[in-house]
């Protein structure tokens, strides 16, 4: 990969941890052709940094996700990762064994928290470090605890994940994804479904743990409240494109500029989804097409 490639937006000096470049992902229909959903996404994200991915619904978010783990092969495009422990591996290119390297330094949490109902929390908790390490099981209980600990968790350590509230389910999530002291933690939508108060607490502790484990965090949401929060930068989505990357100020200033200062329909339509609103240039004058309405529709304040 040569310098050339650097996208717009990236100014850092430290190697990138992730380069994506030109990602082409295509879903098969049962009927008719198939459906590009990344047509071309090009990004880097930086060490240490917190990346906020967001974007209307069905734009690409998670499948953007899913690439980046592993989960989705892409049908065209790489993802090469640059970690200190494994040097660099071209996820895309790389072999089960690279992969499951590759993946051990990932935390990931899910949407729904994604815990094991037979399990307790501390169980839940234990589990990658029972599957992924060979580990003494004394230091588990001991590991299980700090993480716990770090997440506000541990007096709920012996609970089931059905007499746990959502916030507390993400929380006992988090220190799952934590377990393996992880070096790029992934959320989809933490605070989905969470009421006002509990998504800041969230938001705070990703905030916490990745000032505490130095870890680089890549965050895909919609809800712009929280994305404002814990951004360094942003890459705005757009039907399976980059709209717009870079630091969280000039989203801000975007978001925060009198609506009929911009000059391009793009800018008016970003001014409108960061600002959670469905009224504005665009609605006042012809009017949102199909696509913008939903885009707009689904921007979402928390407050
Ligand atoms: N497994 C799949 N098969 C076919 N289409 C899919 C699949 N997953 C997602 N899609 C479609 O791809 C688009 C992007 O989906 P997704 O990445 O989930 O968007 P987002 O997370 O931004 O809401 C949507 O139109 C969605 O319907
Ligand atoms: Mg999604």
């Amino acid at each position: 990969m040569s310098d050339s490639d650097t996208p717009q937006g990236d100014t850092a000096a430290r190697p990138p941890v992730i380069r994506v470049r030109d990602l082409v992902v295509r879903y098969e229909t049962p009927r008719g052709p198939a459906v590009t959903v990344l047509d071309g996404i090009t990004f880097d994200v930086e060490c240490g940094e917190t990346l906020v991915i967001m974007g209307g619904s069905g734009c690409g978010k998670s499948t953007l996700l899913n690439c980046l783990i592993g989960e989705i092969q892409p049908a065209g495009g790489r993802i090469v990762y640059h970690l200190p422990e494994l040097g660099e591996v071209d996820l895309c290119g790389a072999n089960d064994v690279q992969r499951n390297d590759l993946r051990k330094q990932f935390g990931i949490l899910f949407q729904s928290g994604a815990l094991f109902s037979s399990l307790t929390v501390a169980d839940n908790v234990a589990l990658p470090l029972r599957e992924h390490s060979h580990v003494d099981p004394t230091i588990i209980d001991i590991v299980v605890a700090m993480k716990l600990q770090q997440v506000h968790m541990l007096p709920h350590r012996d609970k089931f994940p059905s007499q746990l509230s959502g916030g507390q389910k993400k929380r006992a999530g988090l220190a799952r994804a934590t377990a393996l002291d992880p070096q790029i933690l992934y959320y989809d939508e933490p605070s989905a479904g969470l009421d006002p108060v509990t998504s800041t607490a969230i938001d705070e502790l990703i905030m916490s743990l990745s000032g505490k484990l130095k870890v680089t965090s890549i965050v895909v949401t919609h809800e712009m409240d929280s994305a404002f929060r814990i951004a360094d930068r942003m890459v705005m989505l757009d039907r399976g494109r980059v709209l717009r990357i870079g630091p969280r100020h000039e989203f801000e200033t975007i978001r925060d500029a009198a609506p009929d200062s911009f000059e391009t329909r793009e800018e008016q339509l970003m001014h409108q989804f960061l600002n959670g609103n469905a009224s504005g240039p665009l609605t006042e004058s012809d009017g949102p097409n199909e696509y913008e309405r939903i885009l707009l529709e689904s921007s979402t304040f928390a407050r």
